[in-house]
């Protein structure tokens, strides 16, 4: 059975929650497609915990049952992660990256106050509403989400902005006017875009098959319980793929190492500088 529009339709309504948070990645679109660019996604990322009704292998079903496949199982250490990436058979369709964090490997604290924030959550969720953040996410007290931020900058993004997914990216091979991630990553840097790395955007390499590169999360006010601050949300990301030495297809999978470094985007150190 051909999935292909509902599949298209679907990418079409998780755009809409992100962008909600992400005024950067609607401006960064306009500014390609008024050079002429058609955008293609090359990944969507969602973030989750490994408790709760809404753990990885429950997010990946409404992807699993329009014909994705499992394409690699990632383990980031240092960020406390588990994820899976998946690919559609067609080509035609976004990659989907889903990680979740190992919650047992917070502090006791930590650990309460996610279990406090799962345990609100409705019953019987369908996993395609939680990818679409059309369920009722629990207000957060601040506080929660500070002392979360301060062990697990995951933790505190996923606990105050609830499933969604956390970036779209730009697929760079698909862009006609930019032949390299530098070239792109420049003019990002002349409009006024601020990327993560600094100086050195660029994570990974032609050799391991993906090089990424990503914008600084834009800072948004967002409710809390009792009052609102102004936290980053989410960022956009861009990448090119290669053909690894000895293979004949696009490398399809993830670069740990890279990820590592991406997850970073919204870390809140990158804004008090
Ligand atoms: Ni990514």
């Amino acid at each position: 059975m051909d999935h292909s529009d509902t599949i298209s339709t679907l990418f079409a309504k998780l755009w809409q929650p992100y962008a909600a948070v992400t005024p950067q990645a609607q401006s960064v679109q306009a500014l390609l497609q008024q050079e002429g660019e058609e955008l293609r996604n090359d990944h969507v990322a969602f973030r989750t915990y490994n408790r709760g009704p809404l753990p990885l292998t429950r997010l990946a079903e409404p992807f699993l049952k329009l014909g994705y496949q499992e394409s690699g199982n990632y383990n980031f250490e240092k960020k406390r992660l588990d994820a899976v990436s998946y690919s559609h058979p067609s080509g035609e369709h976004p990659r989907v990256f889903i990680s979740e964090l190992r919650v047992q490997e917070l502090s006791e604290q930590n650990q309460r106050l996610i279990d406090t924030l799962l345990a609100r959550l409705p019953e019987g969720i369908d996993p395609e509403d939680a990818l679409q953040a059309k369920i009722d996410w629990p207000q957060l007290p601040y506080e929660d989400y500070q002392s979360l931020q301060a062990e697990s900058e995951y933790a505190a993004w996923l606990s105050a902005f609830g499933i969604r997914v956390n970036h779209f990216t730009v697929s760079v091979n698909a862009l006609k006017g930019y032949p390299t991630l530098e070239s792109l990553n420049q003019r990002l840097v002349d409009a006024g875009y601020r990327l993560n790395g600094g100086d050195a955007p660029i994570q990974g390499s032609a050799a391991c098959g993906l090089e990424q590169s990503s914008t600084i999360a834009d800072r948004v006010d967002w409710n809390f319980a009792g009052d609102s601050q102004k936290i980053p949300s989410c960022y956009y990301e861009f990448a090119k793929r290669y053909i690894r030495p000895g293979e004949k297809e696009l490398y399809d999978g993830f670069v740990t190492q890279s990820a590592d470094r991406i997850f970073e985007s919204t870390d809140a150190r990158h804004h008090r500088a």
